[in-house]
Order: C-alpha cells, then structure tokens, then sequence
C-alpha cells in the first residue's frame, strides 16, 4: 500500500506529527508550501492568518499538482484556524481530484474546534473513504502526552 502524508504548519506541531507518521508507515512526506507563506510573529500571525481563513483563501502553493493516483492511501494534516482548516490546505482539497482513496485526517490546534473542521473536510473528500479523524494539542510546542502511542493507533486505524 503506497502512502502520502499531505499537510501544511506554519510553526512545526502538525510537521511533527505529519513526520512520526511518514516514519511508522515509510509515507511520502508531502508539505504544501504557499508562495508566500504566513508571518510567524506573535500577532501578525493571527492577523494574516485568520484574515486569509476568514475570506476563504486559496494561495498559491509552490508543489502543486501532486500525483495523488499513485497512492492508496492519504493522510491529510492541518493546523485549526479559526474552527477551519488552514488556507493551503483549502487550496489542495479544492484543485486536486480525490477519488477512492483511504483517507485519515489529522489537525493541530490549541484546545479545539476540529469535529467542525474535520465534517468539512469529510464533507469536501466525500468520494472516498474516511478511515479516522485524529486531533493534537500542540503537539510541538507542549510535550505532555505520549504522542508516539498516539499516532500508533492512527496508523493501525482500518
Ligand atoms: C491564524 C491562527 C488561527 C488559529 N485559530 C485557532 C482556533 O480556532 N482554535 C485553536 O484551538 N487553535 C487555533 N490556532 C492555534 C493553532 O491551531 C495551533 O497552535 C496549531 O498546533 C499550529 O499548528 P502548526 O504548528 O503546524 O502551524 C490558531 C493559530 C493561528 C496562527
């Protein structure tokens, strides 16, 4: 089974995860990357950011078209902004064709708001089969949990 670990961070806590599970299932690591990404400053990030997520923005990415066909099955990472998925990803969901593929969602966020996320992703990937959703804390930022036992059970989800 071929895999791909599609995501987007800005400041690394789903590249954390998205690496872990790239590692446990010899996936291709694929970062969407925007031609002009977000500031990572205290508030120029939120502003930037969240204005982008607000006006349903779809930049620009540097290492699109992937190839999805050849991959069986897709996990899809993102950060939460504003209760939504980040704007990169909006950009991928909405020009790559997603057909019958597994599929495993996974966010970041700082204490909520992805059940609204991810049954709008679900709602976008609706040809195909949704295997779990999973969510982290800051994975990155806060080393609180066991986070490799955490993405084992993402990886043995049928
Ligand atoms: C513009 C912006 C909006 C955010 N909105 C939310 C939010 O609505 N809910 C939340 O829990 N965290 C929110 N966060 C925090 C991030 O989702 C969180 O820190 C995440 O782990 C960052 O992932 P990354 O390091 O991969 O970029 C927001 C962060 C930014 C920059």
């Amino acid at each position: 089974m071929k895999t791909a670990v599609i995501y987007y961070s800005l400041e690394g806590n789903t590249e954390f995860i998205a690496k872990k599970i790239a590692e446990k299932t010899q996936g291709d690591m694929i970062k969407l990357v925007p031609d002009k990404d977000y500031p990572t400053g205290k508030i120029s990030k939120f502003f930037w950011g969240g204005k982008s997520v607000m006006f349903g923005e779809k930049p620009k990415l540097k290492n699109t078209p992937i190839d999805i066909e050849s991959y069986d099955r897709i996990f899809i990472g993102t950060p939460i902004w504003a209760g939504k998925f980040t704007p990169p990803i909006n950009t991928f969901l909405n020009t790559c064709k997603i057909r019958g593929k597994d599929i495993i969602l996974f966010a970041c966020h700082g204490g909520g708001g992805a059940d609204k996320c991810f049954n709008k992703m679900k709602d976008i990937l609706k040809d195909n089969n949704i295997i779990g959703t999973y969510d982290f804390v800051d994975p990155f930022f806060h080393n609180v949990e066991d986070w490799d036992a955490k993405v084992e059970k993402i990886i043995v989800s049928k």
